[in-house]
């Protein structure tokens, strides 16, 4: 992930404007102002003018899509309204700048910025409190949005970590191979939460939820009552279980604290053993590769991710990694750990000065279990991300919710799905009835190849492939019983946000229809 910088393109909208009539019904048109890029969006007879650079990493707006109520970022997905420039849906959080408009002998000029995001204030039902078990993703998302609603009464997140809200994909990425500053990390600086009253308390567990009391119990003896709750504890990695896997050169990375104890390791090490082919294995091998260290990935699967991207998806990822030096111990499995050997299965003994362990996650349940919330290989939660436990809501990966494009009950494990869950579920308990009807979406990047996937297809019978992988440049649809469930691509990311767009309506003739370049 990189900033987006760069060349104006476009009219000037100050000076020579943009002929309105080039600006088509639900189309959007390019340009600048005072040195910003701009975007112009047309619905009808309304014409906005906004910010054209994404407010989460620069991403350029006008190579998005507009689905005639919002503009979705090409690279991540978050939404922005053109008329008030809200960031309506994560990642990103802050408003786009919006621009005043003039038309004049049919063409349209930018006359200055205009008045940001009008605050809706909270509706029907207020919570007396409201308590956030989880500094993470979802947590910090419902956080954001109780503020951004007007929502004026208390708000205390708890959080295990140390660190309050980062960017948790970032700690395997640019984080992690030396490239990303320390102050893209945090989601917002320590003076946001004194600001807007949000009552952030790190190194603090929540052990016990008691819903007939409405109130949890912190590790330091501390009762707390809230009006609504909401559970959002994440995931926590799977341990390795064979001898050797508790020596201090072993590592995992869920955490800030994880990554940075990986650079402080790395700064000494020449050689690493990435066990597990994970998206995240994957993306530690990419940035220690960064850091020129000798790189083996040893993993059980004979072609890296197939069951989740498919054989051809899976053989090019490895290809990939073995262009920028990584090795490949496949079919393989690690039997034990040493100090500066990892020995597999077959008697393989690898040299290995740092072990990173990337094979899988579970999701954090104990305080749903205890409390007796509804549990199905995760917290059941209705549409509106509500548990069985009143004024209960639960968010990111440790809710199982009803996925309607599917027409099943989904638990991901997706940074935007987490964040976008704790928004709806703060929107819903202020009473705004917000069913969460997204599809899903994560990304994964690689060096400079970014996989983006929309949907979840927790199995498929086809991966039917369209365009080369070989040019960078496909999409991958898999397919149950002839409906695509999801959609992998490569380099093709308006027609993921299209996708992404049809999938949201529940269209999935539309789904199809980007699938085979009927829709532009
Ligand atoms: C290294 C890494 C890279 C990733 N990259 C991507 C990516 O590229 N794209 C993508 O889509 N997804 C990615 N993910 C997944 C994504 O980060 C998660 O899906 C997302 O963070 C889930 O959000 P969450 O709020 O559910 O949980 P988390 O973000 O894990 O937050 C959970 C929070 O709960 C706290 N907690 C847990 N138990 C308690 C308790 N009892 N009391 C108090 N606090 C508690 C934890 O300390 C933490 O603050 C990545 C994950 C990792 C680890
Ligand atoms: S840069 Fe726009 S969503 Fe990430």
């Amino acid at each position: 992930m990189s900033e987006s910088g760069g060349e104006l393109s476009g009219p000037d909208l100050g000076t020579i404007g943009a002929a309105s009539s080039e600006l088509k019904d639900g189309g959007m048109l390019l340009g600048h102002f005072n040195g910003e890029p701009v975007l112009l969006v047309r619905k009808g007879t309304a014409v906005h003018a906004m910010g054209a650079k994404c407010t989460h990493y620069g991403g350029p707006l006008a190579e998005g899509v507009f689905d005639g109520s919002i503009v979705r970022c090409p690279w991540h997905h978050a939404c922005f309204r053109p008329d008030t420039g809200e960031a309506v849906h994560a990642p990103a959080f802050d408003p786009v700048a919006c621009y005043a408009l003039e038309q004049r002998d049919g063409r349209l000029f930018v006359t200055g910025t205009s008045s940001q995001t009008p605050v809706s204030p909270p509706s029907t039902s207020v919570p007396t409190s409201v308590i956030i078990v989880g500094g993470g993703a979802a947590g910090f998302a419902a956080a954001e949005m109780l503020r951004r609603q007007g929502y004026q009464q208390p708000v205390t997140m708890i959080s295990s970590d140390d660190a309050g809200p980062y960017d948790r994909p970032n700690i395997s990425k640019d984080y992690l191979a030396g490239k990303a500053p320390e102050e893209w990390i945090p989601l917002r600086p320590s003076d946001w939460y004194q600001q807007t009253k949000v009552d952030l308390l790190t190194s603090r567990r929540v052990l016990q939820l008691r819903p007939n009391t409405r109130s949890v119990e912190l590790d330091d003896g501390r009762r707390l009552e809230y009006g609504a709750l909401l559970l959002a504890t994440g995931a926590s990695p799977v341990k390795l279980d064979i001898p050797g896997a508790q020596l201090p050169h072993v590592f995992y990375v869920r955490t800030l604290r994880d990554s940075r104890a990986i650079i402080a390791a790395a700064e000494h090490a020449r050689r690493v053993v990435v066990i597990g082919a994970s998206f995240i294995g994957l993306e530690v091998a990419a940035s220690l590769r960064t850091r020129n260290l000798e790189v083996h990935v040893v993993a059980p699967e004979e072609i890296p991710m197939q069951r989740v991207l498919g054989a051809e998806l899976g053989r090019f990822i490895r290809d990939v990694h073995e262009q920028q030096g990584v090795r490949f111990q496949l079919g393989q499995s690690v039997s034990s750990i040493a100090e500066h050997s990892v020995t597999l299965k077959n008697g393989t003994t690898l040299d290995a000065d740092l072990v990173v362990v990337g094979i899988g996650v579970r999701p954090n349940l104990e305080l749903a279990e205890q409390a007796g919330l509804r549990i199905d290989r995760g917290v059941s939660v209705n549409e509106n991300l509500q548990t069985s436990a009143p004024n209960i809501w639960a968010a990111g990966d440790i809710a199982r919710w009803p996925d309607r494009y599917s027409g099943t009950s989904i638990r991901v494990e997706h940074w935007v799905v987490a964040e976008q869950q704790g928004q709806a579920a703060a929107r819903n308990m202020l009473g705004v009835n917000q069913p969460y009807t997204a599809a899903p979406f994560f990304w994964s990047a690689h060096y400079d190849v970014a996989i983006n996937y929309v949907g979840a297809a927790q199995e498929w019978d086809e991966a039917k492939l369209v365009g080369s992988i070989q040019d960078r440049n496909c999409l991958v649809a898999y397919r149950k019983k002839g409906k695509t469930l999801a959609v992998a691509s490569v380099n093709r990311d308006a027609d993921s946000l299209r996708i992404q767009t049809a999938m949201d309506r529940n269209d999935a003739d539309a789904v199809e229809a980007v699938i085979q370049g009927r829709s532009r």
